[in-house]
């Protein structure tokens, strides 16, 4: 989706350079993968049935990030994967690696639950979308 412009002018309507920036964040979240709203639904129709990792990349109490589906994979216990956006709920920063079943967001140091997406350390107080996955074999599917 592009942001229309027109002619370059400032909007009339009070907004600064931050919240028109924000508009922008918002307008691409559209195009995003997951994390924004029910996108996490659209999007988990279009990786469907996609291998996102390997079970053998996703430690026990960490996780993989799969930067260029915008996903995480987590290990809370063993045998136990679990898949979420890795956009965060507050602004949309991308979040860390997850360490010690805690998926940390840097922009502002949100924390979110490894099991379950939680938000459980603001400023973010929505969950991470989450994804259905199962294991195939030694690879980590959508379904
Ligand atoms: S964008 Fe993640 S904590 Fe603000």
């Amino acid at each position: 989706m592009a942001v229309k412009e027109r002619g370059g002018a400032m909007p009339e309507n009070g907004l600064g350079r931050r919240e028109i920036l924000g508009v922008a964040g918002v307008a691409a979240c559209g195009l995003a993968l997951a994390g924004c709203g029910t996108g996490g639904a659209k999007a988990q129709q279009s990786i469907k049935g996609k291998v996102i990792a390997k079970t053998a990349d996703v430690p026990v109490g960490g996780g993989k990030l799969i930067e260029d589906l915008q996903l995480v994979v987590t290990q809370p216990a063993e045998g136990v994967y679990k898949a979420f956006s890795s956009v965060c709920t507050h602004k949309g920063c991308a979040v860390s690696t997850p360490k010690e079943n805690i998926i940390k967001c840097a922009c502002h140091g949100s924390e979110f639950a490894a099991d379950s997406g939680k938000a459980t350390k603001g400023p973010a107080t929505a969950p991470l979308a989450s994804f259905q996955i199962k294991v195939e074999g030694d690879g980590i599917v959508v379904v």
